[in-house]
């Protein structure tokens, strides 16, 4: 299979003790897709894999188990002795049982899907969820198969998707000394191959779907690994650095780096003021995918703000350690170039990366300093610990400039964001067509978005006394405030700005196909996007 690996060339992962056991799992610790897939139209009786996986959903007098294919006597023993084992049909709820002498599997994992929709079938969403929730069991594991319905390529699509998104660790920095591993689920690596069982396994548009799972999980897995680095390895320079490493081999992708001498010559006064108070300088990367004949141009401008210590407006010890992942959107905007150059979609990308550590250093930028955006518009900072809109500034004037059909931004700007939608609905704001664009692509692909407005009235907020406008408001409308103040540097340019403070990290347990820790947020919805763009004009 082709090696979907996309950050190999990103910081060096902490290295083992020499002669410890899993140096030789070192090369597979690279980020990228660890897990091999393959269709297969096998009976799931005679799969030989260590794991058979089946949905198993409520109905209205128990559990059903969702299969044509297994022995009836198999499933009505399972379906009457549901109660005993535990199982229930709920969604995210994973059994493992022994598989018994019918099948030639060892073990049969049984995920629940839930009640039926309305129309009898499950959402694409649900069997995405259900892969995923399976996947995150099988950690450790050589071989499963997947018997999920798969009979279109939406569903395809679905599972394969899900159960990839699912098979994801981050174990690059556990040692792997005598008692690494023991932690039933930290240490393993996801597992090694997945059989996904179809009866469409040799039709040509369900290995497209099945493909494109693979580069859409392999990117928002990358999404992840960045995020999940920690912030003493990736800080502006080497996140430009893993920018030049994800392109490196991906045709008409380009790379270009603005160091922060360049930026400061240049006028790019946000990213130069934010990034000041840090020792390691800041930079703007722009990754440009730029197919033959492109059918639209569009540009993705991403928040990476590598850590985020508030800055001088300094942030409560408590927690701080989730802003290492204050570079998401960037990570999400950098892994929807390169997939986008991957699946050779007709659309122009360019991904701005606005990468800065904010911190509150002797050079540091001051609460009343103010500052001037790239193209002369003054802002009045009030509170370094808005420093998101600071930089996204520069680069959506800079994304305006070079003259995009629409700007989408993305970043995990406001903790407002979470006051108003919780931890795994993100928002969108903008321009009204391209909002609901945005929405719609998030809908396609079962990422959770929710438009929110921009009230002109609100503008008052952010009104500065000295400049153009001011970095930070009263807390009311807190995440409308940040949008708006955005929306100053775009102008009437269509534009969408994605706030995913809440979902890009997830500080609670795993659930369905997402992980503790980075989430990837983000790289579904943009990619989606951007293949609407792509038939749209077509
Ligand atoms: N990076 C934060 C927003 C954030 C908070 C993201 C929690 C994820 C989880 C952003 O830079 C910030 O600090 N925003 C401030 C703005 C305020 C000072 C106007 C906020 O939301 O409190
Ligand atoms: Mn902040
Ligand atoms: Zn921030």
């Amino acid at each position: 299979m082709r090696d979907l690996r996309l950050f190999e060339g990103c910081p060096a992962p902490a290295r083992p003790p020499p002669g410890s056991k899993n140096r030789e799992s070192e090369a597979r610790d690279t980020i990228g897709l660890v897990t091999d897939v393959t269709l297969s139209s096998k009976n799931p009786t005679a799969v030989k894999a260590e794991a058979l996986v089946v949905a198993t959903a409520q109905t209205s007098d128990g559990v059903a188990v969702v299969s044509d294919l297994l022995p009836t006597d198999l499933l009505t023993q399972l379906e009457t002795l549901a109660p005993q084992l535990g199982v229930t049909g709920a969604r995210d709820e994973v059994r493992r049982i022994p598989a018994g002498s019918k099948l030639a599997a060892d073990v049969l994992v049984l995920t629940g899907l839930g009640e039926r929709a309305e129309d009898g079938t499950f959402t694409t969403e649900t069997l995405r969820r259900a892969a995923g929730a399976a996947t995150r069991e099988l950690a450790g594991l050589k071989s499963a198969a997947i018997a999920l319905p798969a009979s279109d390529d939406a569903e395809i699509t679905a599972v394969t998707e899900g159960a990839l998104l699912g098979a994801y660790a981050f174990n690059r920095y556990r040692s792997t000394g005598k008692d690494a591993g023991k932690d039933a689920k930290n240490g393993k690596d996801p597992v090694a191959a997945l059989e996904i069982l179809t009866p469409l396994h040799k039709n040509a548009k369900a290995k497209v779907a099945a493909e494109r799972a693979e580069i859409v999980a392999a990117a928002v897995h990358a999404a992840r690994d960045l995020v999940n680095t920690a912030p003493n390895e990736l800080y502006p320079a080497t996140f430009a650095d893993a920018a030049k490493a994800a392109a490196k081999d991906v045709k008409q992708v380009k790379v270009t780096v603005l160091d922060d001498k360049q930026l400061a010559s240049g006028g790019y006064g946000g990213l130069t003021a934010v990034g000041q108070g840090s020792t390691r300088g800041p930079r703007l990367v722009k990754v440009a995918y730029t197919p033959a004949k492109p059918a639209a141009k569009v540009a993705l401008v991403g928040k990476g703000i590598t850590f985020d210590s508030g800055g001088i407006s300094i942030k409560p010890a408590a927690g701080m350690e989730a802003m290492k992942s204050d570079m998401a959107g960037a990570a999400a905007v950098l892994s929807t170039v390169v997939a986008a150059a991957k699946l050779n979609l007709p659309v122009a990308v360019t991904g701005y990366l606005c990468l800065a550590e904010n911190m509150p250093g002797g050079n540091a930028q001051r609460p009343a300093d103010v500052i001037t955006i790239y193209g002369g518009k003054t802002v009045e900072v009030l509170n370094t610990d808005a420093e998101g809109r600071i930089v996204m500034a520069d680069g959506l004037v800079s994304a305006v400039e070079d003259g995009h059909d629409v700007v989408l931004d993305i970043a995990t700007l406001t903790g407002a964001q979470m006051v108003a939608l919780g931890t795994r609905t993100s928002a969108v704001m903008g321009t009204d067509e391209v909002r609901d664009e945005v929405k719609a692509a998030a809908d396609a692909t079962g990422e959770l978005f929710w438009p929110m407005p921009l009230p002109e009235e609100l503008k008052s907020n952010i009104k500065s006394k000295v400049a153009d406008v001011a970095n930070s408001g009263p807390r009311w409308g807190g995440m409308l405030n940040a949008g708006l103040f955005l929306k100053t540097f775009v102008g009437d340019h269509p534009w969408a700005h994605l706030d995913i403070a809440g979902p890009a990290f997830n500080e609670g347990g795993a659930h369905g196909y997402t992980p503790g820790g980075g989430t990837g947020v983000g790289v579904r919805t943009l990619l989606s996007f951007l293949e609407g763009r792509a038939s749209a004009t077509k």
